[in-house]
């Protein structure tokens, strides 16, 4: 099965897009199956940077990319970003572009109502990005989502507005927010219409056709296993399932078809967003790390809390999310650092656990258990193979690779798309 399946490892930002580029470069259709334009990836081509949130990547490639119905689209930021790209000089066209028929709108009432709950949490705030993606995913699975397909029917777009808006603007009012008009939205939705159905199909099919023929399938995932709504920490995570499992259900195809599953994990650990992160460092490492790893957030612009590398975390997202071989990303960031810590499992209450429970609590109170390793002073930037990186470069990731229970086959040691070191090709399987 000549497929790839691309998951990030931790909570999201493990460097998936230079990963994805690399790939994508490889195959003949990128597919996004789950999320929205809450995902950031940042590639860069040359001398162009490209910022793509909804888009999947094989796009800057000259490759076929496809929406999968698993995504919720907002047809408003879809356009954006196409026009975006398209100043930029890349084509997009119904011709490389195809978006599920099936899959779900994002309305302005969802990031409406996205905001007000947030402000309403307080404290407890998600730090959601804001841009409707849980409340489309409710009115999914609540059965009153508008999908790209009802564009093309004026009256059902006008009965399903209806019951959206008696939902949503209740919840609105209860929450001292602004409501919605209807007439307004349905104006608006009608006039997109043109714009978007041209791209619209039912995408199982082309992909059933591409799997026949044998063209290669690059299945691009966003957010990580640690956001997935079942198997994350929940309540922080995002509203959809974020393991490889979903790249079939989220676009129509067979499970045996999504091939290899590459798991992306950076060589330490960043979050953005609140929610438990155990390893989280709050000292001058911690902002060390983040200075020199960039970690700002690509769509909201956040810095990023950072810590040391959790493999009872990533042990734990191989396992639940299908992982069969890791891309570890950044190890040119702990270059120079004397001592690594690598968390190992976590100390509850007195008990010892190797994997971060279910309970909220339980996860707030989790103290890492750290293994201490020495680092390296050379630079690992430059290495082009296993035999150059620092020797204790190479423990560090023997030992990860250990822990977690899966081999590192791809190691990324700097921002250029050469100082990439490969153990093996995923499309090899
Ligand atoms: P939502 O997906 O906007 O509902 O946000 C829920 C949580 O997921 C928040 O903690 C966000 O910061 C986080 N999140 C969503 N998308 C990404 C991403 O692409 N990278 C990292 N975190 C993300």
């Amino acid at each position: 099965m000549p497929n790839v399946t691309v998951i990030g490892a931790q909570w999201g930002d493990e460097g998936k897009g230079k990963v994805v580029d690399w790939l994508a470069s490889r195959a003949d259709i990128v597919v996004r199956f789950q999320g929205g334009h809450n995902a950031g990836h940042t590639l860069v081509v040359g001398n162009q940077t490209y910022k793509l949130s909804l888009l999947p990547s094989g796009l800057v490639r000259g490759k076929l990319g496809i929406i999968g119905n698993g995504v919720v689209v907002d047809p408003e930021a879809l356009l954006a970003e196409i026009e975006r790209v398209r100043a930029q000089g890349l084509h997009v066209s119904p011709e490389n572009l195809r978006v599920a028929d099936n899959a779900i709108l994002i309305l302005p009432v969802h990031s409406a109502i996205d905001r007000a709950r947030e402000v309403a949490r307080g404290d407890r705030k998600i730090g959601t990005t804001g841009r409707g993606i849980g409340p489309a995913y409710e009115d999914k699975v609540a059965r009153r989502a508008i999908r790209v397909c009802d564009l093309a029917e004026p009256e059902t777009l006008d009965e399903k507005l209806d019951e959206v808006l008696l939902h949503h603007n209740t919840l609105l009012k209860g929450l001292g927010a602004e409501t919605f008009e209807k007439q307004v939205l349905l104006d608006r939705l009608l006039e997109l219409a043109p714009r978007i159905l041209p791209y619209a199909e039912p995408v199982w099919e082309r992909l059933d056709e591409a799997r026949r023929a044998g063209k290669r399938i690059l299945f691009e995932g966003a957010q990580a296993v640690m956001l997935d709504v079942d198997h994350g920490t929940y309540p922080f995570v995002t509203s959809s399932n974020t393991v490889a499992a979903t790249a079939a259900a989220g676009s129509g195809v067979a499970p045996s078809t999504i091939g290899f599953v590459l798991g992306i994990a950076k060589a330490y650990c960043t979050r953005v967003g609140s929610g438990p992160f155990p390893s989280e460092l709050h000292d001058a490492t911690g902002r060390l790390l983040g200075e020199r790893g960039f970690e700002f957030g690509t769509v909201t612009g956040r810095p990023r809390r950072c810590g040391w590398f959790d493999a009872a975390l990533v042990r734990q997202a191989v396992k639940v999310g299908g992982i069969q071989g890791l891309a570890l990303t950044k190890i040119d960031v702990l270059d120079g650092l004397a001592e690594l810590k690598i968390c190992t499992g976590y100390r509850i209450g007195g008990e010892v656990f190797r994997r971060l429970p279910a309970a909220p609590r339980a996860q707030a109170a989790a103290e890492p258990i750290y293994e201490t390793m020495e680092g390296w002073s050379a630079s690992t930037r430059g290495a082009r193979n296993w035999a150059e990186l620092p020797a204790q470069a190479v423990k560090y990731v023997r030992r990860l690779e250990e822990l977690v229970e899966a081999p590192v086959t791809l190691l990324s040691n700097g921002p250029e798309r050469d100082e990439t070191i490969l153990m093996r090709d995923p499309f090899e399987g």
